[in-house]
């Protein structure tokens, strides 16, 4: 065993660098390997950030000694005399982390162990196997105050508290862990089986296992890339080693399709119903007070706020539009994400159902409506199928003003939209830039939903899309949509990646601008509206409602 006390690699006779054994031109990608490690490396100017490629240079030459810093994830390479960045990444039997992944350990840490609650000088043991940090960790799923977290990985890299010197020997003691974790590894072994019993060989009696590993996708070479696992590879595992598989599930969104198993030891009793429902409700308690702390987050504290920056525009309120939608279309079913104080749901005056993790009601309901005081992510795992029966003919999503919230909040919408279905979007045009901001920043926030006009426009140009000029902050109409649809799930992860980039660009100017957005008084909506509810008394099809959707367009040049 090595441990990492000071995160600094050195990389001595490296043998190849791209193809030619020579640095080419700053920008490329290339693998590095010495005698026992392999790295993806890309190149940089000096000063300048990986990515910020505007002046980049190119340059000759051989390297004759690279020092990788793991903590900035930079390294500095001699060439002739010249240094030049090297942006980099570790690679071998690590974890290359997903949006989906990192939500699905975040879904088995939320069933099996949120309520878990302990003195902090017993707390519980994490092992994660493949933990090196390259797109992502799931430490943060794991709260300080309860869990001692122990990284494993073949080579250093951030995220790295132990170097294996055996991949299939985890330098600790049997019965070590309370909980074993692995995601992107398995994939990655090419004797699994042997990874997958050293595994449970460090797991406690009573402890669990959470294993995540690709069922899809394209080979990715860290440093081999061997297989993809079946449900019943999973369960083959669970018998060939005499252990339990408690939970398994197929995650259908691409590209990587993850498998994700729960695993204990055969003398371990199985999760009780209470077990879980007590876990689930410790989870929704942790996401509600962080809600309830970003309403009531003291503005003034997170520094000056210039006046522009809550100003706000429109030629109508948002809830007038949503009142008229509901006039026009008189939806059998009306679904909302993002309740609050029920402003917009008791617009609703058929059955409707509200989403909330957090609501604090003030306006009353009809009662027709249901509220399920859960994050909408939950309500698509678990109640959407019951609630949402025969489908959905409204929507409105004014939920997490995150990008990739809303892109989760669409795909579950469009799962359960009948076919002449209309969701109107919030927030998609933040009045100013602070007001985009993804951490919230000042009292109209908008965060980043804007950015889901580019994402649709990008990956769904087949769904007919309305900006509307209204107060606060813009409504999106979104209509033509296909519950079979795998568009934006076959895509799910790489969308999302780029949904979620922290450094998002500044918002454009033609978002600022509510380019292309529609005042609410415009005919064109009153026209589509008249569409939809005819296509309703029709009980046209997903594809008769597409065909006259894409002619409206045309003849209104939309
Ligand atoms: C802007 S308020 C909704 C206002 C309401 N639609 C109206 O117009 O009166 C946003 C709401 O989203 C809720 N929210 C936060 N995270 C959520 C999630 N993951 N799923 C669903 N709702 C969420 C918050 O609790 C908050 O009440």
């Amino acid at each position: 065993m090595r441990r990492s006390p000071e995160r600094v690699l050195w990389i001595h006779r490296a043998r190849r660098i791209g193809k030619s054994g020579k640095v080419r031109r700053l920008g490329q990608s290339h693998c590095i390997q010495t005698a026992s490690d392999t790295c993806n490396a890309r190149l940089f100017q000096p000063g300048l950030a990986p990515g910020g490629g505007r002046n980049r240079r190119f340059v000759r030459g051989v390297p004759t000694k690279i020092t990788l810093t793991t903590t900035s994830r930079m390294a500095i390479l001699n060439t002739d005399g010249k240094a030049v960045t090297l942006a980099f990444s570790v690679a071998s039997n690590c974890s290359l982390m997903h949006p989906s992944s990192f939500e699905n350990m975040q879904k088995c840490y939320d069933r099996y162990l949120a309520a878990r609650s302990v003195e902090q000088d017993c707390r519980l043991t994490v092992v994660e196997v493949g933990s090196a940090d390259v797109n992502g960790s799931y430490r943060a799923i794991f709260p300080n105050q309860t869990f001692h977290y122990v990284g494993c990985n073949r080579v250093l890299g951030p995220g790295v508290d132990l170097v294996l010197d055996d991949p299939y020997r985890l330098p600790v003691p049997d019965a070590y862990a309370h909980v074993v974790i692995s995601g992107q590894v398995l994939e990655q072994c090419e004797f699994f089986w042997l990874a997958f019993g050293e595994m449970l060989r460090i797991l406690k009696p009573d402890g669990y296992l959470f294993l995540i590993a690709p069922s899809s996708g394209p080979i990715h070479c860290y440093p081999v890339d061997c297989y993809r696992f079946y449900p019943d590879a999973f369960r083959a595992l669970a018998k060939y080693t005499g252990c339990r598989l408690v939970d398994l599930w197929n995650d259908d969104r691409g590209p990587w399709n993850d498998l994700v198993g729960v695993f204990r030891h055969a003398e371990a009793p199985l999760p009780s119903a209470v077990e879980i429902a007590d876990n689930l409700a410790a989870a929704r308690r942790s996401y509600q007070s962080r809600v309830v702390a970003n309403r009531g987050i003291n503005l003034k504290q997170l520094g000056e706020i210039p006046t522009e920056a809550e100003v706000t525009k429109g030629a109508a309120s948002y809830l007038t539009v949503l009142q008229r939608l509901h006039e026009a279309l008189d939806p059998r079913l009306y679904l909302e994400i993002g309740v609050r104080r029920g402003r917009s749901l008791a617009l609703a005056r058929g059955s409707a159902v509200g989403v909330d993790p957090a609501p604090e009601l003030t306006a009353s309901l009809s009662a027709a409506t249901i509220l399920f005081s859960e994050t909408s992510d939950d309500f698509f795992d678990h109640n959407a199928g019951s609630a949402l029966g025969g489908g959905v003919d409204l929507a409105f999503i004014d939920g997490m003003h995150r990008s990739e919230n809303v892109l989760r909040d669409i795909m579950g919408v469009e799962r359960h939209a009948r076919p002449s279905a209309l969701l109107a979007i919030d927030d998609v045009f933040p009045n100013h830039p602070l007001q985009a901001e993804r951490c919230r920043r000042t009292s109209a926030w908008c965060g980043d939903v804007w950015k889901i006009i580019g994402c649709l426009e990008r990956y769904r140009p087949d769904l007919l899309l309305l900006r509307l000029d209204v107060a606060p902050a813009g409504l999106l109409l979104v209509s033509g949509f296909e519950p079979a649809h795998r568009g934006l799930r076959n895509l799910y992860n790489p969308i999302a990646r780029s949904l979620a980039v922290p450094a998002s660009p500044v918002v454009p100017a033609e978002i600022l601008a509510r380019e292309g957005a529609l005042s609410p008084d415009d005919p064109r909506i009153s026209s589509l509206l008249a569409l939809l509810r005819e296509l309703v008394g029709n009980g046209a099809n997903h594809s008769t409602v597409g065909a006259r959707l894409r002619y409206w367009r045309k003849a209104h040049s939309l």
